[in-house]
């Protein structure tokens, strides 16, 4: 019986991390264990179990054969969109992952180079992940909903030898062909990418589709032996996830090896409590922080079955097939964004279809991405009846850093709070001083330094940004980006993030980078972009733009374009589909545009007018202009 409570496991890992962290470590194989728990790499930035050895792919698929668990479903695929489910034992996934991991040696792939995913919700997603783990190569899973220029970008960054795709994605009923984007990026971006693999998901006859030279992804792998695991240092990149910081360029996040093993064992167990055996259902996407370590990674090393969900909470068909897919497949545990939640309330408000399923398999519901507000909570409390446990993280840390450890089975929820530390996590809450602030002020979530294991080691070759984006602001602390109010039992409620990156519908946006691509409309001569609040996404995006001196083109017409724009360059994910044309932005006097006084005004907030602004009658005009946007 474990003794422990939640509150003493973070004590011992803050005051004795070292010991805390080589305990966990054995939590998984190694095979050479770490004599070196925590040390400094050539930055003299904190690093874990240096000297250890192991493989993530035998950690996922080989251990679990080994220990007599090859018949045991280890992937479960289902496809609503396609009407297809296929259900995927350890022994074939080993087969599967091998058979594309000797074909990506066949073309020269090894240890320490790069490979860029672009792929859709289907298997073979996690087979290539799984087949680069396997041979050390260090891979870029690209959101399937990004546009050819953000695939470019990662491109130049990364240099991959090889880019593994296919030949379209569905969302809903619509069929997104992907190599029309990636022939796109291949013209665009300045270094090559030697080979193109191709699974073709013969959805429709696509042939006119290929363009010369790619490589065929089923007879890549028929025609390949399989690959045995290869062994890795602790330290080795597992892969490079970009996400959008607070200027245009996303920030390649750099993940260790044997770090995130540890960490995602330790979540798996502690946070969600989710027995090996068991059945775990992370509904996100690849391309994201979560579908790397709740659909992939973590239930994997932990044997339990993950499932790769190829559809949306709604409309595939109807608000009621998350309840479908928990009943059919008997998930234990599920992770989603309150976003999915929120859209399901709206079409199934009396949760009528929630009573056509047996939910008895479910123990509990986790929620993360965005703040999650009461009202979904209630919603939730009342149709499902599981515990709804909201969790904080970031791309960066790879695993929850505020949460609850339900493996104690007194863990208590507080409504509207994402918990509180995780072991490792030594979380405060400081002033733009760098105070640290009691109870119930709200200041600038920081970490002390180290922080767990598993969290970024860096950004791809860039430790200038790395320091930055996360480090200077408060030295020996990691800056977050994110507000937060604590509470005196310690329980953390975060207010929403501090700097340019927003939050629509769980997915993790740079308002810089729209504001970017707004700006290179000709017609514009200066523009904001903000997140206002909205009742499904969370947030969507708001353009204001100045239009250049003589443009007296039709302003419904330059609208047009900018969301027309935004779509083609970063994706229609954006969501960017209001723009409203302004004479004069706020200012300060030194001229920084007030984006935080303009989403106050927009979601109808209150709010001061600082001292600083050079022209009130600019507030005026603006609330004028919102008031239409409103109506
Ligand atoms: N490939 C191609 N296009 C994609 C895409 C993908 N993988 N994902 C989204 N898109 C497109 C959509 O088709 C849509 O295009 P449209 O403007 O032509 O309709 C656009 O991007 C916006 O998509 P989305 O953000 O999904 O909004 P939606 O209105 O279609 O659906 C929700 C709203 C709430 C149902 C949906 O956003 C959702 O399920 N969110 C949960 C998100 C999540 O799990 N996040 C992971 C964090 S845990
Ligand atoms: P991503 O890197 O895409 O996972 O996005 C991380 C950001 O999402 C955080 O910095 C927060 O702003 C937000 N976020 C994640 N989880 C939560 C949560 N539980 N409550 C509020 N915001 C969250």
């Amino acid at each position: 019986m474990n003794t422990k409570t939640s509150d003493e496991m973070f004590r011992e890992s803050i005051e004795n991390k070292e010991h805390f962290w080589a305990e966990q470590a054995k939590e998984i194989h190694w095979f050479e264990f770490p004599k070196n728990i925590l040390s400094n790499d050539a930055n003299d930035y904190p690093q874990w179990f240096c000297d250890g050895k192991l493989n993530m792919s035998y950690l996922c698929i080989d251990y679990h054969i080994e220990m007599g668990h090859g018949n045991q479903i280890a992937v479960i695929y289902d496809s609503p969109v396609t009407g297809k489910v296929e259900k995927y034992t350890f022994f074939q996934l080993k087969e599967e992952v091998s058979k594309l991991a000797g074909g990506l040696k066949s073309l020269g792939l090894s240890k320490g180079d790069t490979a860029v995913i672009y792929m859709p919700m289907i298997p073979q997603t996690l087979f290539a992940m799984l087949a680069c783990a396997r041979i050390g190569v260090i891979h870029n899973v690209v959101f399937g909903g990004f546009a050819p220029h953000e695939l470019v970008v990662r491109i130049d960054d990364c240099k991959p030898k090889v880019m593994i795709t296919a030949t379209a994605g569905v969302e809903i009923a619509k069929r997104i062909p992907y190599l029309p984007l990636v022939e796109k990026a291949i013209e665009l971006a300045i270094d090559r990418v030697p080979n193109i693999i191709v699974y073709n998901r013969n959805l429709v006859e696509n042939k006119h589709e290929f363009f010369e030279g790619t490589i065929d992804y089923q007879e890549l792998v028929s025609q390949s032996e399989p690959a045995d695991y290869v062994l890795v240092e602790s330290t080795h990149p597992l892969y490079l996830l970009y996400t959008s910081g607070t200027t245009g360029k996303p920030k390649g996040v750099q993940r260790d090896t044997g770090g995130h093993a540890v960490a995602l064992k330790f979540s798996m167990k502690y946070h969600y409590g989710i027995e090996p055996g068991e059945t775990f259902w992370a509904a996100s996407d690849f391309g994201w922080a979560v579908g790397h370590s709740y659909m992939v990674y973590g239930p994997l090393i932990n044997r339990n079955t993950t499932i790769v969900f190829e559809g949306k909470p709604v409309m595939t068909p109807d608000a009621g097939t998350f309840w479908r897919v928990i009943s059919d497949h008997e998930v234990n545990a599920m992770f989603t964004a309150p976003t999915a939640i929120r859209a399901i309330k709206k079409e199934d408000p009396d949760g009528q279809l929630v009573k056509k399923y047996d939910l008895s398999s479910l123990k509990k519901q986790f929620l993360a991405g965005e703040r999650c507000d009461v009202a979904t909570l209630d919603w939730f409390s009342v149709h499902i009846r599981v515990p709804a446990i909201d969790h904080w993280w970031q791309t960066e840390s790879g695993s929850p850093m505020l949460g609850l450890l339900t493996h104690f089975e007194n863990y208590q929820i507080k409504r509207a709070s994402a918990g509180k530390p995780i072991p490792g996590y030594n979380t405060k809450i400081f002033d733009e001083n760098g105070y640290e602030l009691g109870p119930h002020h709200e200041g600038f979530l920081v970490i002390k330094l180290p922080l767990a294991p598993g969290a970024l080691m860096g950004l791809y070759n860039d430790f200038s940004r790395f320091q930055s984006s996360y480090l200077s602001q408060f030295p020996g602390y990691y800056f977050s980006g994110d507000g937060a109010i604590q509470d005196e039992d310690g329980y953390i409620f975060i207010t929403g993030r501090v700097d340019d990156v927003i939050n629509v519908a769980g997915h993790r946006l740079s308002t810089s980078e729209m504001e970017e691509v707004v700006a290179s409309n000709p017609s514009v001569a200066e523009c904001a972009v903000v997140g206002i609040e909205d009742a499904l996404k969370g947030q969507i995006p708001l353009a204001l733009v100045i239009l250049k001196a003589g443009v007296n083109k039709d302003q419904n017409e330059i609208e047009k374009e900018i969301v027309a724009m935004v779509r083609d360059k970063i994706g229609a994910v954006a969501s960017l589909k209001d723009v409203l044309v302004v004479n004069r932005l706020p200012k300060t006097r030194s001229g920084k545009i007030l984006r935080k006084l303009i989403r106050n005004m927009i979601d109808g907030k209150e709010f001061q007018m600082p001292s600083t602004i050079d022209d009130e009658s600019i507030v005026t005009e603006l609330q004028e202009k919102f008031n239409t946007l409103r109506r």
